[in-house]
């Protein structure tokens, strides 16, 4: 009998991770979408990353599930993937080992997630570009944030929206960030020291946004700070301060340090593409010599094949001559 009862168990745990993978496999299609190649497990009830989805997928859409925790090895086999959305999941534990795997993420979308903790890695994803933590709501997420920092991913938009947040976290610098959404926050305290280190800030996005500040004076100081810098922003109301406030020191400083950074990433993205233009062209060159060779060569071999015979023909004439 007990033996029995060892098979059978034996049996479950042999057998179940080929039985959960007949279920991923049907429940999540596997589509191109604009030529990647997608799983689309969007609101099948999973309550984990399937693990059997074929090992090339791109993106990955598993939104409103029930994924309640990312575990270190759920991400090992899809390390190609660039756009992960796991927006909508009672998710609140990401272990930080899992992101490790995610050196090709370019998306990321956590928004209407569960997070205890936004976990530090994600701000050092090497290739990750859009990054959405709306909705969150959680009280710690600043400081989180701010942990996390410096960042060193390649972040050019970042949704903050709707997480009723009580000021903006200090991001530090972070040269690529073009479109910052803080949409649906309201009374958010706000002051310089927050866009210090968004030196290439076009755009925040602050519909059914409302701020608060220190003083009328830090109102104003922001506001021109961002007019100056040509920040698509909704004015705030400042009223008319007599301030001869001016920006603190060591925001300029950040700003200008961000700057550099910012001007040397461009000049390396220009030589990037200066070698693989040279690379390009050399290599056409190169090709239309070793055509231009070919046809001399043949030329060269055809007239020398044609004085042979004409030699020939001669000696042949000779020969019947003597004849
Ligand atoms: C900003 O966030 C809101 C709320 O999540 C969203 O509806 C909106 O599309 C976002 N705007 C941009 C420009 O990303
Ligand atoms: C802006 O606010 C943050 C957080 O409250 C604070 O740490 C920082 O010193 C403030 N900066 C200025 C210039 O007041
Ligand atoms: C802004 O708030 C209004 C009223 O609450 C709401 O109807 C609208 O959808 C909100 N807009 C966004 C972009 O969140």
């Amino acid at each position: 009998m007990r033996m029995l009862h060892v098979l059978v168990v034996m049996y479950y745990v042999i057998s179940s991770p080929s039985v959960y993978c007949e279920l991923c496999q049907s429940t999540c299609h596997i589509v191109r979408v604009k030529g990647l190649k997608s799983a689309d497990c969007y609101g099948k009830e999973l309550t984990r990353i399937p693990q059997c989805l074929s090992g090339g997928i791109e993106l990955l859409d598993i939104g409103h599930n029930r994924i309640r925790e990312i575990f270190e090895e759920d991400f090992r086999p899809y390390s190609y993937l660039e756009h992960l959305y796991l927006a909508e999941n009672i998710l609140t534990d990401i272990d930080e080992k899992a992101l490790e795997y995610l050196t090709s993420l370019y998306t990321l979308d956590l928004s209407s997630t569960a997070l205890y903790k936004i976990p530090s890695g994600i701000f050092s994803l090497p290739v990750l570009n859009k990054l959405r933590l709306g909705g969150i709501r959680n009280p710690k997420m600043v400081d989180d944030i701010e942990e996390a920092s410096p960042v060193t991913s390649p972040l050019v938009y970042l949704d903050l929206s709707n997480n009723k947040l009580k000021r903006l976290p200090i991001l530090g610098e972070v040269p690529t960030l073009e479109v910052y959404n803080v949409t649906s926050n309201t009374n958010v305290k706000l002051n310089t020291t927050m866009f210090a280190g968004l030196c290439n800030l076009q755009e925040l996005v602050d519909i059914n946004f409302t701020t608060t500040f220190d003083s009328a004076c830090d109102c104003y100081v922001l506001e021109q700070w961002l007019t100056a810098r040509h920040v698509k922003f909704t004015r705030f109301n400042c009223g008319f301060p007599e301030c001869t406030n001016q920006v603190p020191i060591d925001d300029l400083n950040i700003y200008n340090s961000c700057r550099r950074l910012h001007e040397a990433q461009q000049q390396q993205i220009y030589k990037k593409k200066l070698l693989t233009n040279v690379g390009i062209s050399m290599g056409t060159i190169a090709l239309f010599l070793l055509i231009v060779l070919y046809f001399i060569i043949r030329r060269h071999r055809k007239q020398k094949k044609k004085t042979e015979e004409q030699a020939q023909k001669q000696r042949k004439e000779a020969i019947d001559d003597l004849l």
